[in-house]
């Protein structure tokens, strides 16, 4: 075996081992998310976006493309943890089709972290920070939709 073999052969290793250290603490619906999280990418145009900076000091953003007060469209964007992407993925797939209200009062931190089958509980925040930042992008497009006007203002 030359140099570059043994190189080959030790990363991977290392990447196994690495892998079943995460196995034993995350359930395979974050794994999952994790490798292929879903509705990674900004939204230009939204019709209602917030953005959140959580107990840990990463932030989060969702934007939303609503019709008939219903969630046609939720993205998201994080520079946070790999947590944090996994809950707002899972966030922004249970707010898809939901109505306004369906949408506000169903994807709670806790409905994440029942998809999830529980997160570690110094991750939990992670979850927190993706409800909440879903809440206040709902908040906001109520607030666009009474004062249209506004949204030429914002930043996104
Ligand atoms: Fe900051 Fe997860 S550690 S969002």
């Amino acid at each position: 075996m030359n140099k570059d073999e043994d190189l080959e052969k030790y990363a991977k290793e290392l990447q196994e081992q690495i892998m079943e250290q995460i196995k034993k603490r995350y359930s395979e619906n974050v794994i999952a998310h994790w490798q292929n999280p879903k509705n990674f990418q900004k939204m230009d145009n939204p019709d209602g976006c917030a953005q959140v900076k959580g107990s840990c000091g990463d932030t989060m953003e969702m934007f939303l493309k609503m019709k008939d007060g219903v969630v046609k469209q939720c993205t998201f964007q994080t520079d946070g943890c790999g947590t944090s992407i996994v809950c707002g993925s899972v966030a922004t797939e249970l707010a898809q089709n939901k109505s306004f209200t369906q949408a506000l009062g169903g994807v709670t931190a806790e409905e994440i972290l029942k998809q999830l089958g529980g997160l570690p509980e110094e991750d939990v925040h992670c979850a927190q920070l993706a409800a909440e930042t879903l809440r206040r992008a709902l908040a906001d497009y109520l607030y666009q939709k009474r004062a249209p006007w506004k949204k030429h203002y914002r930043n996104t």
